[in-house]
């Protein structure tokens, strides 16, 4: 099962993607993690990805796209896409790269993302998503799933939020019609509690692959 995420930053995608990981045995590829591992190694594409990460633009599409392309190549199949493709020609690229099942559209009204980003908290080692009040770790800075020193994203401010809705609103939002157009698309109402959402995702997913 080949599953794609759509929604806003801080829609919750990385969320629900690690609790689809622990009931399915699928790997959750998020785009943003690859890039920030590429930042903090300082490797080429890091030193490119950097500036547009900060100012909450897109990167480069061929840059993503080398680093998506690797992993999904490796793994080959049984995968969480998180953040990518986020425009019409990296899911074109995706197209001709694999078949996805499903896309997951997480919809949250833009007026709640603010608030879920700057209390955010993110494990730099595994991907684990916290909140400081939606989602508090057990162990306050710790997180839950692997014990490493929880970070605030350098992304997560005030007027970085603003400019990656506005860029998700210009370059991605289309990206629900495409795949409308391919009748893979699910909508999931992702402004209720975290449990309440997961259920309905795993609902949407038994019924469509058991
Ligand atoms: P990326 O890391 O993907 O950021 P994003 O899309 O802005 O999404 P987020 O990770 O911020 O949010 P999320 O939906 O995962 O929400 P989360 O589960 O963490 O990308 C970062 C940057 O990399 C981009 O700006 C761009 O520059 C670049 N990039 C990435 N992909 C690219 C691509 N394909 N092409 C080009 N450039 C690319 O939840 C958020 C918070 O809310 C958490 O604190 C969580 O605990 C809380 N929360 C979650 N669910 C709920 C709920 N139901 N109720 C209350 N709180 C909740
Ligand atoms: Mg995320």
């Amino acid at each position: 099962m080949n599953i794609v995420l759509l929604g806003a930053p801080g829609a919750g995608k990385g969320t629900q993607a690690k609790r689809i990981q622990a009931d399915h045995s699928v790997a959750h590829i998020s785009a943003g993690d690859l890039l920030r591992d590429a930042v903090s190694r300082g490797t080429p594409e890091g030193l490119e990805a950097r500036t547009f990460m900060e100012s909450g633009s897109l990167v480069p599409d061929s840059l993503i796209l080398s680093l998506i392309g690797g992993k999904v190549g490796e793994i080959g199949s049984g995968f969480i896409l998180d953040g990518f493709p986020r425009t019409i020609d990296q899911a074109k690229s995706l197209d001709d790269l694999i078949d996805i099942d499903i896309v997951l559209s997480i919809d949250v009204p833009f007026s709640a993302l603010l608030a879920r980003l700057t209390g955010r908290r993110s494990c730099p080692s595994c991907g684990g998503v916290f909140h400081m009040i939606f989602n508090p770790p057990t162990v306050e800075g710790i997180c839950d799933l692997c014990g490493a020193e929880l970070v605030h994203r350098a992304d997560d401010n005030e007027s970085t939020v603003t400019a990656r809705i506005e860029t998700y609103v210009s370059q991605t939002e289309s990206l629900i019609t495409y795949y409308e157009n391919q009748g893979i698309l699910k909508h999931i109402d992702g402004n209720r509690n975290i449990d309440l959402i997961s259920d309905d995702i795993r609902k949407v997913l038994s019924h469509n692959f058991m």
